[in-house]
C-alpha cells in the first residue's frame, strides 16, 4: 500500500533548515511515520510545539483511520493531512495537544471524525476548521477551552455529534452553533455555563441529545428549545435547580439527578425520567404518567408514600424507590403497575407489608428489597410466597452479621426482640419502627463522620498547598 517513491517534499526544503531526528527547539525534522505506526496505530510520537515536522517521503494514500497512542503531540502536524489524503477517522487522544496552527485542516476534506478529547487545548481561534468541510464528529471533551467565538465553528456544516464536555467554558456566543444545521447530539457536560443566551440553537433543528450535566446553571427554560421537535435526550443533571418545569411535546429520556430538586413538573409525554439523589418530599407532576415506563426516585427523602401516587403510572416497567425514607408502603401502591418489570425498594427502612401488595405485580421479574429493616418471619413469607414461587431475582444484603439477627436467603432481617410490646402497640410494629429508626440514624451518622473527614483531609491538603 505505501510505496517509498521519493521525495519532492524533502527536495524542495530550503537548503538552511537542518534535518535531524529526534529534535531540538525550532528545527525542522523529519518524522518517518512508518517508523512508528503499523495498522493505523502510531505509538510514541513526540512532536513539540515549534517543531516543524515532515512525515513521509511520500503521502501515504489509502489509509483511512490513524490513531496516536503514547504519544506527545503539541500540535497536528501541519502536513499531516497531506500525508495521509485519504484519512477519516483521526484519534489524537491524550496526546498533550496544545494548540492548533493555521492552516490547520487544509486538504482534511476526506476526514469524518475528529477525536481530540483530553489534551490540553485552550481556545478555538477562528475558522481554524477550513477546509474539513466533511466533518461529522468532533471530540474535544477534557480540554481547556473557555471561550467560544461565532467563528470556532465556521465550515463545520456537516457536524451531527459535537463534544466539548469538561472544558472550562463560561459563555457561549448565540451564534456559534450556528453554522452546524446538521447537528443531532451535543454534549456540554462539565463546563462552568450559568446560562444559554436565547436563540443559540435556532439553527439546529435537528438537535435530539442534549447534554448540560454538571454545569451552574440555576434554571433550565424548556422555550430554549421550543424549536427543536426531535429532542428525545435531555441530560441536566448536577445543576442545582430546586424546581424545574420541563415542557416538551414528547421526549424518550430526561435525566435530572443529583440537581437538590424540590419540585418537579413535566409536561408532554416522556418515557424515561432519571432523578436520583434529589430533595423531593412529593412525587413529580406528571399530567401524562401514562406514558413513562421508568422512574427513578431513589435517594430522595420522599417519606412514606401517602394516598395512590402511582396510580397514574400504568405503563412502567421500572421504579426505583430505594432510598426514600420509606418506612411503609400503602397497601394498593402498585395496584396499576402491571408490567413492572423491575422494582427496587432496597435502602428504606421497612419492616413488613402486606403481602397482597404484590398481587397486581404480575411481570415483576427483578425485585431488590435487600437493606431494609425486615422482620424474619414477614421476609420468609415473602420469599416463600411470591420471590422465590415466581422465580424473581433479587440482591443478598451486605449488612454486617453483628448488627443482623438472621439471614432469609441472603437478606438481613430482625426478629421481633418483645412480643409483649407487640401486642400493645397498635399497627404492630413500633418497637421495631423505633428500633430501624434508631438503625438508620447510625448508618447516616456514620455516612456523615465520612463525609466530614473527607473535608477535613481536603484542608489539611489546602494548607499543606499554602505552606
Ligand atoms: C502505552 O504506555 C503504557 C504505560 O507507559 C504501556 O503500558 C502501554 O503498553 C503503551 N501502549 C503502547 C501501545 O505502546
Ligand atoms: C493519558 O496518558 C497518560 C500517560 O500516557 C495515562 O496515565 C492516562 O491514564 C491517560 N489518560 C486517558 C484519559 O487516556
Ligand atoms: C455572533 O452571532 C450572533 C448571531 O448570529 C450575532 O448576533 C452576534 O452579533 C455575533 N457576534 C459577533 C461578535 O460577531
Ligand atoms: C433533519 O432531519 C430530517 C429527518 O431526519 C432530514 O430529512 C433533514 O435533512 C435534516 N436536516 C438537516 C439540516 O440535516
Ligand atoms: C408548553 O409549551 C407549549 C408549546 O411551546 C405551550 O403552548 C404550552 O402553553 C406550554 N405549557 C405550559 C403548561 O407551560
Ligand atoms: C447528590 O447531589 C448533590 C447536589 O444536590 C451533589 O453535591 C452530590 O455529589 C450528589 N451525590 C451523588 C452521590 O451523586
Ligand atoms: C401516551 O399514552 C396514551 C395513553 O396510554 C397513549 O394513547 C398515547 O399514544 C401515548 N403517547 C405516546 C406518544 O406514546
Ligand atoms: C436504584 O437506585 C440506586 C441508587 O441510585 C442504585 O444504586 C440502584 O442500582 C438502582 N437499582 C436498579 C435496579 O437499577
Amino acid at each position: 500500500m505505501m510505496g517509498w517513491l521519493c521525495l519532492v517534499l524533502v527536495l524542495l526544503l530550503p537548503a538552511s533548515y537542518q534535518l535531524a531526528t529526534p529534535s531540538g527547539n525550532g528545527q525542522l525534522r523529519r518524522l518517518w511515520l512508518q517508523d512508528h505506526c503499523s495498522a493505523g496505530i502510531c505509538t510514541n510520537v513526540e512532536i513539540g510545539r515549534s517543531d516543524y515536522v515532515i512525515l513521509s517521503q511520500a503521502p501515504i494514500p489509502g489509509l483511512t483511520m490513524l490513531t496516536f497512542i503514547n504519544s506527545s503531540i503539541a500540535k497536528i502536524p501541519h502536513l499531516l493531512f497531506d500525508t495521509f489524503p485519504d484519512l477519516q477517522i483521526l484519534r489524537m487522544e491524550n496526546c498533550s495537544l496544545e494548540t492548533f496552527e493555521k492552516p490547520q485542516f487544509e486538504g482534511a476534506s476526506n476526514l469524518m471524525s475528529l477525536f481530540l478529547g483530553h489534551n490540553r487545548l485552550k481556545d478555538i481561534p477562528k475558522n481554524i476548521f477550513l477546509g474539513a468541510d466533511n466533518l461529522a464528529t468532533l471530540h474535544l471533551d477534557s480540554n481547556q477551552l473557555k471561550q467560544l467565538v461565532n467563528n470556532s465553528f465556521h465550515a463545520l456544516k456537516e457536524v451531527k455529534h459535537l463534544s466539548l464536555a469538561d472544558n472550562q467554558v463560561e459563555q457561549l456566543s448565540p451564534g456559534v452553533f450556528g453554522g452546524m444545521r446538521k447537528l443531532q447530539d451535543l454534549n456540554l457536560a462539565g463546563n462552568r455555563l450559568e446560562a444559554l443566551p436565547r436563540g443559540i440553537f435556532d439553527r439546529n433543528l435537528n438537535l435530539t441529545k442534549l447534554n448540560l450535566a454538571r454545569n451552574r446553571f440555576t434554571a433550565f427554560e424548556s422555550e430554549l428549545l421550543k424549536m427543536q421537535p426531535l429532542l428525545t435526550h435531555l441530560d441536566i443533571s448536577g445543576n442545582i435547580l430546586q424546581e424545574l418545569t420541563l415542557n416538551f411535546s414528547s421526549l424518550d429520556v430526561a435525566v435530572a439527578h443529583s440537581c437538590d430538586l424540590r419540585r418537579l413538573t413535566v409536561y408532554g409525554v416522556i418515557r424515561e425520567l432519571d432523578l436520583h439523589n434529589n430533595s423531593l418530599r412529593e412525587m413529580p407532576h406528571i399530567p401524562q404518567a401514562g406514558n413513562v415506563s421508568s422512574l427513578d426516585l431513589s435517594h430522595n427523602p420522599l417519606g412514606n408514600l401517602q394516598g395512590n401516587p402511582l396510580r397514574r403510572f400504568t405503563s412502567l416497567l421500572r421504579l426505583n424507590l430505594s432510598a426514600t425514607n420509606a418506612h411503609e408502603l400503602p397497601e394498593g401502591v402498585f395496584k396499576k403497575q402491571g408490567h413492572l418489570q423491575m422494582l427496587d425498594i432496597s435502602g428504606n427502612s421497612i419492616y413488613s407489608l402486606k403481602i397482597t401488595i404484590f398481587d397486581s405485580l404480575k411481570e415483576l421479574q427483578y425485585f431488590y428489597f435487600q437493606q431494609n429493616n425486615w422482620n424474619c418471619d414477614f421476609l420468609q413469607l415473602l420469599m416463600s410466597s411470591f420471590v422465590k414461587r415466581r422465580d424473581i431475582s433479587f440482591m443478598e444484603d451486605i449488612t454486617a452479621p453483628e448488627l443482623v439477627d438472621d439471614y432469609v436467603d441472603g437478606i438481613a432481617c430482625w426478629y421481633e426482640s418483645d412480643k409483649q410490646s407487640k401486642k400493645c402497640e397498635s399497627g404492630g410494629s413500633d418497637a421495631a419502627m423505633e428500633l430501624s429508626v434508631v438503625r438508620n440514624e447510625i448508618k447516616t451518622f456514620t455516612e456523615l463522620v465520612e463525609k466530614k473527614f473527607v473535608k477535613v483531609y481536603r484542608m489539611l491538603e489546602e494548607m499543606k498547598m499554602k505552606l
